[in-house]
């Protein structure tokens, strides 16, 4: 939610700034600014994209230092003057900000009571008036950072700059991520990795409270009682390529037809076939403690919570284990009864999602042990949980999460079939789990191949103003996604149901007008399910199915088949094609496919 770029170094900032905030607009694009230093502050900033905003920096804008910041927008509404950066009265301090300053509002009384004229509706705009009131009293810009951040409640992801100081640049965090990438000679700050691989691979994650000054030659970081720390770096191994469409007209489209790799990386040296289990590594638990929980939390947010619901179905069947998911943001603000002998389990791909990171703080202060199942290497959640499995899906720019949705159900089975095999899972069970995995990135493929089909229903569909999605038992969690992916990208009104609540009440909004997706797998339930699909025929609802078998035209308009895999495994696989579904709508329909109106891909707020 943000993108913040920062440079210092002997090249010119601007360009720097300007494709870095490129590679973050999926975290915000409704506005966008740079600011460089050079004999006095020089700034830019837009309503609009990235793009816009390239249109307007002159190239006389040289400068070896500068900032920049891409906009989603929470205190006050996109426009050029609410657009970051936000300098202060004297245009000597400069500040991009991620996150929300809580007591903005009482800030801004007594810095106006003080004199200070605000320009803006945001709450950053506190931020350049303070520290430029603080850096008076200061000896360094570093020092009146921290004391002006002592007056502050929120949370924040900050760059400063301030016109006196040209050969550095200070960046603070405090709940939203900062990132520094070490250069030759050269210094970069950003709110994700995605800013910086193009120059360096060697970042440094700050972590909350931490303060970094940042200059041609290096960095130093501080706690907030201004002790210095010392950091570990580390060497991302996500290259610039990744952050490329690839040929592809969308990135969600490219990411959907990478699933067959990404999910054989999931998987990678993970099966052992002398024992028929999975080999997890970063669980950071052996068998005795694995064998000791007596419950499963799943926590995570919107698509992480229903991959998270997938994750349940696979521990309780494998393993045996009672298992649920919750919405992360739920599950923080209700005083959560945490139990020693239930593991929680965090998912997010970004592993920066405010609220998942706020309920596994939560849980670590009450004593809980909770694994992260997380695509970003060194996120937040990652370094905050005891332990965890990386997807190594690579990294996910679409605002949509297709692939890292897919490698988490993919992690969960990996999970429960180590979950079950040191509990009561046979080793005929076990075997016939790893095998099922094995042909998974095949018959994504397969999946892969059903576009055209998809394509065709996509256009056929996506002129309806709802869709119902149904599914039953492990269809479920499959259906509540689909919808998901749906009316994200497409504007589609969706609604998903457990395929037995119809008759309920939903049922009543069944009509010609209102088409349903019933996700209809060929287990124990088919025959359930089949009646549920004569039940909406009969009142005159149209029915697209996604199963096993097509069925008789009668129970169904138009049927997508896929490959069958294992039952316990069956719901991985029919998500892909409301993936693809989803997609041809959005784009049938003309939307922002990769860039959903009001959406941002990372979460960084409450
Ligand atoms: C998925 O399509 C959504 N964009 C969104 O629900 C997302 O899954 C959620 O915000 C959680 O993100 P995370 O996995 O990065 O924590």
């Amino acid at each position: 939610m943000c993108g913040i770029v920062a440079y210092v170094g002997p090249k010119d900032a601007a360009p720097i700034l300007l494709e870095g905030l490129q590679r973050l607009e999926y975290r915000g694009y409704d506005s966008a600014g740079v600011v460089v230093s050079n004999k006095g502050l020089k700034m830019r900033k837009v309503k609009g994209r990235v793009a816009d905003l390239a249109a307007v920096v002159p190239a006389r804008f040289k400068g070896g230092l500068g900032i920049g910041h891409t906009r989603w927008a929470t205190h006050g509404a996109p426009s050029d003057v609410n657009a970051h950066p936000h300098l202060s009265g004297d245009e000597r301090i400069a500040v991009v900000h991620n996150g929300i300053i809580e007591n903005a509002d009482e800030l801004r009384a007594k810095l106006e009571a003080d004199g200070a004229i605000f320009l803006s509706e945001t709450d950053t705009e506190v931020l350049s008036h303070l520290i430029a009131r603080t850096v008076k009293e200061s000896d360094s810009l570093e020092e009146a950072v921290r004391t002006a951040l002592k007056r502050v409640v929120g949370t924040y992801g900050i760059a400063v700059i301030d016109s006196e100081r040209p050969g550095e640049v200070v960046v603070a965090r405090n709940g939203s991520p900062i990132v520094l990438g070490i250069g030759e000679k050269e210094m970069f700050a950003a709110s994700d990795v995605a800013a910086l691989v193009r120059y360096t691979r060697q970042v440094v994650h700050l972590e909350d409270g931490e303060i970094a000054v940042l200059k041609a030659d290096g960095f130093n970081t501080f706690a907030s009682d201004a002790r210095e720390t010392a950091k570990e770096t580390l060497t991302v191994d996500w290259e610039a390529g990744h952050y490329d469409t690839g040929g592809y007209e969308h990135y969600l489209l490219k990411e959907i037809s990478e699933q067959p790799d990404t999910v054989a990386r999931t998987l990678r040296g993970r099966l052992d076939d002398r024992f028929h289990i999975a080999h997890l590594g970063g669980l950071n638990m052996d068998a005795r403690e694995t064998r000791s929980f007596r419950r499963v939390k799943i926590i995570g947010c919107g698509s992480a919570y229903y991959s998270g619901q997938i994750g349940a179905q696979l521990i309780e069947e494998l393993a045996r284990i009672p298992a649920d998911a919750e919405p992360a943001s739920e599950f923080r603000y209700r005083s959560p009864v945490v139990e020693a002998d239930t593991l929680y389990v965090a998912i997010s791909q970004s592993g920066e999602t405010y609220d998942t990171l706020a309920a596994v703080q939560e849980l670590k202060r009450k004593g809980g042990r909770v694994l992260g199942i997380v695509n970003t290497v060194g996120s937040a959640i990652a370094r905050e949980c005891d332990g965890g499995v990386y997807l190594h899906a690579g990294p996910e720019v679409s605002v949509a999460s297709t692939k890292a949705f897919t490698s988490t159900a993919v992690a969960f089975a990996l999970l429960a079939l180590h979950l079950g095999r040191v509990r009561d899972l046979s080793p005929a069970d076990g075997r016939r789990i790893c095998e099922g995995l094995r042909r998974l990135p095949d018959q994504i493929k397969e999946i892969l191949a059903l576009e055209p089909q998809l394509q065709e229903l996509a256009k056929k569909y996506a002129e309806a103003p709802s869709m119902m999605f149904v599914g039953r038992v492990r269809g479920y969690p499959v259906a509540r996604e689909g919808a998901q992916k749906l009316k994200e990208i497409s504007y589609v009104h969706a609604e998903a149901y457990p395929a037995s609540e119809l008759k309920h009440g939903p049922l009543a909004l069944i009509g010609p007008d209102m088409p349903t997706v019933a996700i209809v797998p060929d287990d124990e339930l088919l025959d359930k399910n089949l009646t549920t699909l004569g039940e909406i025929r009969a009142r005159g609802g149209r029915v697209l199915m996604v199963g096993h078998r097509a069925v008789d035209p009668k129970l169904a308009d138009d049927c997508v088949v896929v490959p069958r895999n294992e039952i316990e495994l069956d719901p991985i696989l029919l998500s892909i094609p409301l993936q693809l579904f989803a997609y041809h709508a959005a784009v049938a329909l003309g939307r922002d496919v990769d860039k959903p109106r009001n959406l941002a891909k990372s979460v960084t707020v409450e």
